[in-house]
């Protein structure tokens, strides 16, 4: 027996709105069929809420967080919130430090048919990238004081790297290459030859993780010559794990592999709370125009639903299993139709948002 979710909505910027709508009307739809019961819960976040109550993350939408089970957040084009903005500096990464979101997980795999595409087929990867560290200023441990102007024409950047952080995301990649049965490889990126103690300190805790995970191997590249090797051949990696920095450029690079942007999709997970949000930002070139491809925003949130299917919130309900693998089957059987009508125009396509939305929702 299914119990009811509540699945908390937050548009975001730009193109934020037509993705996250996108997402939701499939996934209401997928779950009727599926007998999955959700509630959905409408949240302001960013310039919608600072329009209508001066800030962009206020404390009534904190609180409604707390008490959904998840959520399907857009992009914050936090870069042009007003300096008059009660919550300012806010965005994506300060929503993932205030929740211990630590674990970025993004799935870069081939979608696309072969023979109608100029991208890799045969890519099958995921990146696991720290998320509440590193270089970020807006979630490391002097959250906002992460940049200092030591004299007019210096900028002093401070990278925090814990050890805590290091473990429990190398426990995540660890479990995650194990759980995915493929090549049970465990790739860590780093910069140790310059990086020397904050990298030496994230190997460490690599190596020392991966000697309770005897079945998965750990491999060790430094993040440049990875960056050419994904172009080269993305097929040799399984789980790519890695700092925040790193883990944010890589993923867009890799996104690039099978399609680019508008099909990468993320969950931000912690221990108590997960959240599903594409890797894209709010594309302000194509926002309002109706041809964002919602699809990175449509799997994330079949991960959100993999994520309480595994955690305590809906351990062992099948229904959001199964809900999360119809959505799947109907996104790669669509972007397999040799109808232009199926896919959005970044991936060739002629499909609008909402042509691509109502065709999917017909599919399931
Ligand atoms: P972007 O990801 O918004 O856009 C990069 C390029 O990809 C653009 O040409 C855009 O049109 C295209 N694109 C992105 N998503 C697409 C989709 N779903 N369908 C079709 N095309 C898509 O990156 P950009 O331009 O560097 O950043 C724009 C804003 O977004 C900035 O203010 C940035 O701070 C913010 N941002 C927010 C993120 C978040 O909240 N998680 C993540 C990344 C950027
Ligand atoms: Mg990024």
């Amino acid at each position: 027996m299914s119990r009811i979710y509540k699945i908390a909505v937050l548009d975001g910027d730009g193109i934020g709105p037509e993705v996250v709508g996108s997402a939701r009307a499939v996934l209401e739809s997928a779950a009727i069929k599926k007998g999955l019961k959700l509630e959905f819960i409408d949240l302001r976040i960013g310039m919608e809420a600072y329009k209508k109550l001066g800030r962009t993350f206020p404390p009534e939408t904190v609180e409604a967080m707390k008490g959904s089970d998840g959520w399907i957040l857009g992009p914050l084009q936090s870069g042009s919130y007003p300096n008059d903005d009660r919550d300012y500096p806010m965005n994506s990464g300060r929503i993932r430090k205030a929740f211990d979101l630590y674990a970025n997980i993004r799935p870069v795999k081939s979608l696309l048919p072969s023979e109608s595409s100029r991208f890799s087929s045969d890519v099958d990867l995921v990146i696991v990238r720290e998320n509440t560290e590193d270089f970020y200023p807006d979630r490391n441990l002097y959250r906002g004081y992460g940049e200092f102007w030591p004299d007019k024409d210096t900028v002093l950047s401070l990278r925090v790297i814990t050890r805590n952080a290091c473990r429990r995301i190398s426990e995540t990649a660890f479990k995650l290459a194990r759980a995915r049965k493929k090549k049970k490889l465990v790739t860590a990126i780093h910069k140790v030859n310059v990086l020397i103690e904050g990298d030496g300190l994230f190997l460490a805790e690599a190596r020392k993780v991966g000697e309770s995970f005897s079945d998965v191997r750990l491999e060790e590249k430094l993040v440049d010559s990875t960056a050419l090797e994904l172009v080269l051949a993305p097929q040799d990696f399984d789980v790519i794990l890695t700092t925040n920095m790193f883990g944010d450029i890589l993923s867009d690079e890799a996104a690039g592999l099978v399609g680019g942007l508008g099909l990468a999709p993320s969950l931000n997970a912690g221990e108590d709370f997960a959240m599903a949000q594409s890797v894209h930002g709010s594309a302000p070139d194509i926002a309002g125009k109706g041809i964002a491809n919602p699809v990175a925003e449509i799997l994330s949130t079949s991960m959100l639903l993999d994520w309480l299917y595994s955690s305590e919130k809906g351990r062992g309900d099948e229904s959001l299993f199964e809900t999360a693998r119809s959505i799947e089957k109907a996104v790669v059987a669509q972007l397999h139709s040799s109808d232009r009508q199926d896919r959005t125009t970044d991936i060739g396509g002629e499909a609008s948002t909402k042509e691509f939305t109502s065709r999917l929702i017909a599919r399931l």
